[in-house]
């Protein structure tokens, strides 16, 4: 039987979002992939590790080599449908060699953390990417979830929502560091984060 590549989701950060699922797989790993962060927390001396960094050929080779010898555990923060290494994954092994583990995305507890159900929100990513102007746009009633990075961040996402004709006034929730100790989630509006210090790597809830 072929061995199989495990994409374990392991959320937000907060090792208490860490599935049940997902710990029994990590923990029986031999060979164990993941960020520098999920390494440090979850590794152990007897496992064989690749850390993931900006040189995405070293794990994809580092899978090709061990995925002969046993199963290979790849750890993604978040979920693994939701913008991470599994596209990465998928252009290199066929879907019938990957086994996902879902998680919960750090969208998911963003909206968990307002109380706002996230069934009819329109959910974008700036991370490392921009979305199309026409899915920006504002509409009455349009709820937008959006992933961003360094670049397109708290302030420049907001000053790019006002000029796709949205009011300054529009309410923005910035949801940073979700589950650990130094989480932060503050409302304010559109104008006053296009001019404020700009938060990074977080999530914001516009409506
Ligand atoms: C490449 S995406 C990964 C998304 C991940 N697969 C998920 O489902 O949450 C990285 C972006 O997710 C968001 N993110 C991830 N963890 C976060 C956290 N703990 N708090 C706030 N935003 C987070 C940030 O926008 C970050 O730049």
């Amino acid at each position: 039987m072929e061995n199989k590549i495990i994409v374990a989701g392991i959320g937000p950060g907060s090792g208490e979002y860490v599935t049940p699922a997902a710990l029994n797989k990590i923990r029986l790993a031999k060979f164990l992939v993941g960020g520098k962060r999920a390494l440090a927390e979850f590794s152990t001396a007897n496992q064989i590790t690749c850390a993931i960094t900006r040189d995405l050929d070293a794990p994809i080779n580092f899978v090709r080599e061990k995925i002969l010898l046993g199963e290979v555990v790849v750890m993604v923060s978040g979920d693994p449908g939701y913008y991470s290494m599994l596209d990465l994954l998928r252009k290199n092994f066929p879907p019938s060699m990957i086994e996902v583990i879902p998680s919960i995305s750090a969208m998911q507890l963003a909206f968990a953390k307002i109380a706002l159900p996230w069934h009819d929100a329109t959910l974008l990513s700036f991370h490392g990417r921009q979305p199309a102007r026409a899915a920006l746009e504002y509409s009455a009633g349009k709820i937008l979830g959006l992933l961003t990075d360094a670049e397109f961040n708290s302030a420049t996402i907001s000053k790019i929502l006002i000029d796709c004709g949205w009011s300054g006034n529009s309410s923005v929730t910035i949801c940073a560091r979700l589950s650990y100790p130094d989480e932060k989630i503050f409302t304010t509006t559109l104008e006053h984060a296009a001019q404020s210090l700009p938060v990074k790597h977080c999530i914001l809830i516009v409506k």
